[in-house]
């Protein structure tokens, strides 16, 4: 089976060229890292509407194994990722955001700032990340290896 996953960074600033997204590259890195395939990326704003129909687009077009989020889990009245995850999610798992908290805080209290969630839509798994680059690659290196075993059992 081809692991396959999508890589969305959710950024205001990023979808509008005013900051360079490097969360999203990170993401893609550590994913490759570990044996999966990037077969999808994209930078769109923090829109409730905007990423619901991406996530959608991932899970039923692409029929990707996962879709990694990154951006929008905080407390600005633009972080909308989870709110959107939840709507377009059938399953929730919340065993993955709390490993990432859990983990988060074991390196910064902030961890716990993060709003994060995880769910299944079908055969996809969607996972949310925070924003910055260290915390994205905190987070996912966090759960990377179990989600592998979620994925064969899902699929
Ligand atoms: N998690 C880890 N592992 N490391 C971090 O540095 N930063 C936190 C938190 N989670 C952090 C972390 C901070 S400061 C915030 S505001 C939240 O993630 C939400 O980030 P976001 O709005 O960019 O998604």
């Amino acid at each position: 089976m081809n692991y396959t996953a999508a890589v969305i960074t959710m950024s205001d600033k990023g979808a509008r060229g005013e900051r360079v997204d490097t969360s999203g590259p990170a993401v893609q890195e550590i994913l490759k890292e570990n044996g999966w395939e990037v077969v999808y990326t994209n930078i769109i704003p923090d829109d409730f509407e905007t990423i619901k129909s991406e996530l959608i687009k991932c899970a039923d077009e692409l029929d990707v194994c996962l879709v990694m989020t990154t951006g929008g889990t905080g407390f600005s009245k633009r972080d909308v990722t989870p709110e959107a995850t939840h709507a377009v999610a059938d399953r929730e798992v919340r065993g993955i955001p709390e490993a990432m908290r859990a983990e988060s805080m074991r390196i910064t209290p902030m961890g716990m700032l993060s709003r994060a969630e995880a769910g299944l839509r079908g055969g996809t798994l969607i996972v949310n990340l925070p924003g910055s680059e260290k915390a994205a690659r905190e987070c996912l290196t966090a759960v990377i290896k179990p989600i592998r075993h979620g994925i064969d059992v899902l699929r």
